[in-house]
């Protein structure tokens, strides 16, 4: 689906991503990009300053963000790797958007009414601390997306919306012009992707605080793995499998003979908590170690990363610029 397709992605830096977010999203969004007619990855960082005002904050995150992406194996040369700030045709873009886009659709978005709910739950006034960068956020996402005549955007199912409200302000702009201005792009939302839950076993999120964190020390990364929550049954008394939070997560992303062996070792009462435990956290150093060095000599190379970026904005200005382009003459007539 997507060979010969324009696919594009953002990601807001706000801390080093998490199990769930690195197999459910960073992986399977660099590896759709090896298919792609044009693979765009960006730094979300304009987003970012609506909810993070904190310079060094934000520069850390920044940093961490693309490191993370390159380690995991994005690859530069084939997909364009940018910092949204870096090119300037996406502001551009925006400002004439804005213009076609009806304030209703503002009201509705989920970005926004998540932020007012939160208000009225708390007893506070509805737009209290909201500011106007989180009021029209997917007027910018909309630019993000449309600035390079994207096909397809790959994101999590909260995002569905913003991206809906990308296609209606490109259809809105085409009706007016009686042409094909921009391109009408579709988000892609792929079901088959695991859900991991967390230590807690809701499902993982920052917001819960039941993460196994990636790319921390290993010690961190131990502790996590260590505090997921188990029953007290022995070691050989005989486990159901789907029970067994350990293995739920296992599950997700370890290859299938040795997801086998852990069910068979549950069942038999030959592998306890303790056992299986040790084999999560084996399965992921095995998987990220070699991605853990990358990020880290990346960090302490960062002038390396920059190049990456600079080059990266270079290329998404040629594209952007050329949209643009096409736009301002269909608007101003010239
Ligand atoms: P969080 O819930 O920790 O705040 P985000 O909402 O920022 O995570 O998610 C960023 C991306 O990671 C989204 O595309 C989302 O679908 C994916 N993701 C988040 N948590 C999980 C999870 N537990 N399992 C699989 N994918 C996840
Ligand atoms: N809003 C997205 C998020 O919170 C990040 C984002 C910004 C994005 N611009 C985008 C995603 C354009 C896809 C396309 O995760």
């Amino acid at each position: 689906m997507i060979e010969g397709k324009k696919v594009l992605t953002g990601v807001k830096p706000t801390g080093k991503p998490h199990l769930g977010n690195y197999f459910g999203a960073i992986k399977p969004a660099i590896e759709m990009g090896k298919t792609a007619k044009q693979h765009i990855m960006f730094i979300a960082d304009y987003h970012a300053i609506n909810a993070e005002k904190r310079v060094d904050v934000l520069n850390k995150e920044i940093k961490e963000i693309a490191c993370i992406y390159l380690a995991a194996g994005l690859d530069p040369k084939k997909s364009i790797f940018y910092r949204q700030s870096d090119v300037p045709e996406i502001f551009e873009m925006t400002t004439i958007l804005t213009a076609f886009t009806p304030k209703g659709f503002m009201n509705k978005a989920h970005a926004y009414k998540a932020a007012v709910d939160k208000n009225v739950a708390a007893g506070k006034p509805n737009d209290d601390g909201i500011n106007m960068g989180l009021y029209t956020y997917p007027i910018l996402m909309a630019a993000d997306i449309l600035s390079f005549d994207t096909d397809i955007v790959p994101v999590g199912k909260d995002q569905v919306q913003h991206v809906e409200i990308a296609r209606d302000i490109a259809g809105a702009i085409n009706a007016y012009y009686g042409k094909d201005v921009l391109v009408q792009p579709e988000a892609a939302f792929d079901d088959n992707i695991a859900v991991i839950p967390g230590t807690d076993g809701r499902k993982m999120s920052k917001s819960y605080g039941n993460v196994i964190p990636m790319f921390e020390d290993d010690k961190v990364l131990k502790k996590a793995v260590f505090s997921i929550k188990t029953d007290s049954k022995p070691v050989e008394e005989p486990k159901n499998p789907e029970e067994v939070l350990v293995y739920e997560i296992y599950k997700a992303f370890a290859p299938d003979d040795k997801v086998q062996e852990m069910a068979e070792g549950l069942k038999n009462g030959k592998l306890g908590y303790g056992h299986i435990k040790n084999m999560l956290l084996d399965a992921i150093l095995e998987k990220t170690t070699k991605e853990r060095e990358i990020y880290n000599y990346y960090m302490n190379h960062f002038d390396e990363v920059q190049a990456i970026l600079d080059e990266g904005a270079v290329r998404a200005r040629a594209i952007a610029s050329r949209t643009l382009k096409r736009l301002k003459e269909t608007v101003f007539g010239f």
